[in-house]
């Protein structure tokens, strides 16, 4: 997993859930260890490492967690004859190939290279760092315990889920070693216990794993082929590591389409339809407003960060309508007029909680600028969807016209 899917919120909290996992919801922050007070590259790290919260919003990268007895259900053999188990051996083979096995290897490159930056950019950097770190790990999370758990109904589909963990953990492993860099380290072990789970049924986890994905190797692939075309940029050696990287993404994300084509359930419908639309949006939205405010970030690589947005929502729908009943029609100038509208009313909301007022005014001035978000949302979502998608509809399935 590479991207972030936050927006949508959770359809009901750990229903059902049999997962080893902790269910803790006291915490909110997330853990950074400051591995040195000092910048100085020689200064060992501190053993009574310091915790920084970092604020935790709507927009944070989330970790999920699903029905994991469900998920057994649907890749029971016996019980569904859909599942195409030649066509999952085959991918299996692919995943055992491990083509990027060793392609991270860092060298002396990354600590010269961020020793050099400073001020607002070097911040950015560690917050990109973070944030990617949190999202990677969030799927290793995910996949393992899948793996885990389908071991016995399912031992193909689990090795792959096992499989795509390793690769998660790859990466986020590789982006914690550029946080050392830095002199700081994510607590990934405080991360797995302290960080809140939201809970999603298997159909929810298909749609928002499979995005997450396909957004994330657009997103790799459009940073690595820019900074390709314009090296003066290239100020950190990571994402010179991105053609391969995404490569995994883009795995993961057709593994994703296997899944959903094998629980045609969950394509063919018209409720299929509204959901699909309903991720997209979410997806969409959530990189979008996230990416306005980190445009030093873009800017600092040389990009201009809505048309980098808009170019990875525009080849992500048009890999997503390959499977997805419907998708929105983002290549409708209305869309990205929206979506603008949207970061303004972002930025308002974003002033109301930097003022001095006290919480109660707070919340009450936010009223209007949530009220205009919700209905810039929905007006988006109900603009007119593309039809698409590759799954026939069941003749016996009602079809909506809207
Ligand atoms: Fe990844
Ligand atoms: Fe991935």
């Amino acid at each position: 997993m590479a991207a972030e899917m936050a927006l949508v919120k959770p359809i009901s909290k750990f229903s059902n859930v049999t997962s080893g996992k902790p269910r803790m919801g006291a915490y909110s922050k997330m853990s950074i260890v400051r591995m040195s007070a000092s910048a100085t590259p020689t200064t060992k790290p501190s053993k009574k490492a310091n915790k920084n919260a970092i604020k935790e919003t709507l927009l944070t990268p989330r970790f999920y967690t699903t029905d994991f007895d469900e998920m057994e259900t649907l890749f029971n053999t016996e019980i569904n004859k859909n599942l195409n188990q030649s066509e999952f051996e085959a991918l299996l083979q692919e995943f055992k190939t491990d083509y990027n096995q060793t392609h991270f290897v860092r060298n002396k490159e990354f600590k010269e290279a961020a020793d050099k930056m400073e001020g607002p950019l070097r911040q950015i950097f560690v917050e990109f760092l973070e944030r990617s770190c949190t999202a990677e790990f969030s799927g290793f999370l995910l996949y393992k315990e899948l793996g885990r758990r389908l071991k016995k109904t399912n031992p193909v589909v689990a090795e792959i889920f096992s499989l795509m963990s390793r690769d998660e953990a790859r990466h986020a492993g590789f982006l914690n070693k550029g946080l050392s860099d830095f002199n700081l380290a994510l607590d990934l072990g405080f991360l797995t216990k302290a960080r809140k789970y939201t809970f999603f049924k298997p159909k929810f986890i298909f749609y928002a794993t499979y995005l997450s994905e396909k957004i994330g190797y657009w997103r790799y692939i459009t940073i690595y082929r820019h900074l390709k075309e314009n090296p003066e940029y290239q100020c950190y050696p990571i994402f010179k590591y991105f053609e391969n990287w995404c490569q995994d993404e883009n795995r993961h994300g057709d593994f994703f389409s296997a899944l959903m084509k094998a629980q045609p359930q969950f394509l063919n419908d018209w409720k299929a339809k509204l959901w699909s639309r309903f991720f997209c949006l979410s997806v969409y939205v959530t990189m979008y407003l996230n990416d306005c405010q980190r445009t030093a970030f873009y800017e600092g690589i040389g990009l201009n960060t809505k048309e980098f947005d808009m170019h990875v929502i525009i080849e992500t729908n048009r890999t997503t309508a390959r499977i997805f009943p419907a998708v929105l029609d983002v290549e409708n100038p209305e869309f990205k007029r929206r979506l603008d509208r949207m970061v303004e009313i972002n930025e308002k909301l974003l002033a109301v909680g930097e003022s001095d007022d006290i919480p109660f005014v707070k919340n009450l001035k936010r009223i209007p600028h949530i009220a205009a978000l919700a209905s810039e949302l929905l007006a988006t979502y109900l603009m007119p969807p593309i039809e698409s998608g590759s799954v026939d509809f069941a003749e016996f399935e009602p079809q909506l016209v809207y």
